[in-house]
């Protein structure tokens, strides 16, 4: 059967099962605005993990300057990528057990409705700003490894080495504490090291307008086996905007993320009529009734973080975690600022 041919068949299939015409089904997938903005905020808004509080501020600057939300929010989160002393993103990001950074990132923008990322990016600082390449250059949402550092390097992004002497150091003595049957000799005991971090930055945004944009970048989890990708540059997971509705995004532990479409879902919940907080919140409670019991503890209760950060279109905005005690950045107009998270389960 032809393209034409079956085309037409689809369309009278379609017209004949649901007993309608063509024009009335394609009014059947008109997008659920069950939700209805009451307005968009007189001031940018930026919602990010805590370590984006110098890029809610940055990000809200360059929007109340006219720049567009997606490029401002880029602009925000590009901080922690560029800072060595941040551990979990970017350059000084925490490598794989081989000692290699590879670094995720994703985006969405709103007004647009395009998304792109990168996954397993190896050598470039700046996996945000080739995430939007990947959206603005091709017809694809997400490149991964030497497939996407080439398309990065075509652009002009230059190579360079992202372990800095802080991680490496870490990395080393990580390989030398992690077991006592390899042939690492462990010089210098350390506990911590044991402790895997997933640190990651998420980033929000709503301008005066109305228009949205979503941003996550990460180096991912640290000592991760070559290879694995987590929930950032998934888009739906580690983001996601809807530029009717708003946008969220986590940081955390990504496999628990991936296994409920978290940011997605958590926009759906804003689209049900709930504030961000509380989309939040029920995005938890989502992955707490999933989660496998061996990632439960002795009263049922998930022992991995995990943190959600969202705004509506309307500008309000909220974080909640897996555990009390966590708090995100906000810039919420006035000013940027460090808030308190709501949280599901309070540590004991
Ligand atoms: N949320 C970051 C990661 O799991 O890679």
């Amino acid at each position: 059967m032809s393209k034409i041919d079956r085309r037409e068949f689809l369309g009278a299939a379609a017209g004949v099962t649901a007993g309608v015409t063509v024009a009335k089904t394609e009014k059947l997938f008109a997008a659920p605005a069950v939700h209805i903005s009451n307005g968009t905020p007189d001031n940018p808004i930026a919602i990010s993990s805590t370590n984006g509080l110098r890029g809610v501020a940055r990000a809200a600057e360059l929007m109340a300057d006219g720049m567009d939300t997606l490029d401002a929010a880029i602009e925000g989160v590009k901080i922690q990528e560029l800072d060595p002393n941040d551990r979990s993103v970017g350059y000084g990001g925490l490598p794989n057990e081989e000692g290699v950074v590879q670094l995720d990132a994703s985006c969405m923008h709103g007004p647009t409705r395009r998304a792109g990322g990168v996954a397993a990016l190896e050598g470039i600082k700046t996996p945000s700003v080739v995430a939007k390449y990947v959206l603005k250059y091709t017809d694809h949402d997400l490149l991964v490894g030497e497939g996407a550092k080439r398309f990065a390097l075509s652009y002009g992004f230059q190579e360079e080495d992202l372990l800095t002497d802080a991680s490496r150091e870490s990395w080393l003595k990580w390989r030398a504490n992690r077991g006592p049957n390899d042939d690492w000799v462990n010089a210098e005991p350390d506990e911590t090291l044991l402790y895997r971090p997933t640190g990651t930055i998420n980033m929000n945004v709503v301008n005066p307008a109305g228009d949205i944009s979503s941003v996550t970048t990460t180096s991912g989890l640290a000592w991760k086996i070559p290879g694995r990708v987590g929930d950032s540059p998934i888009i739906g997971a580690g983001q996601y905007t809807d530029n009717d509705i708003g946008a969220a995004g986590s940081t955390g532990r990504g496999e628990a993320n991936i296994e409920v479409c978290g940011a997605f879902l958590t926009v759906e919940n804003m689209r049900r009529g709930m504030h961000p907080t509380d989309a939040a919140l029920e995005t938890l409670r989502r992955v707490a009734h999933v989660s496998e019991a061996r990632l439960l503890d002795d009263r049922g209760r998930p022992t991995f973080g995990l943190s959600f950060y969202a705004v509506n279109k309307n500008g309000e905005s909220g974080g909640a975690s897996m555990w009390s005690g966590r708090n995100h950045a906000v810039f919420d107009g006035q000013e940027a600022r460090v808030r308190d998270s709501a949280y599901l389960f309070e540590r004991d």
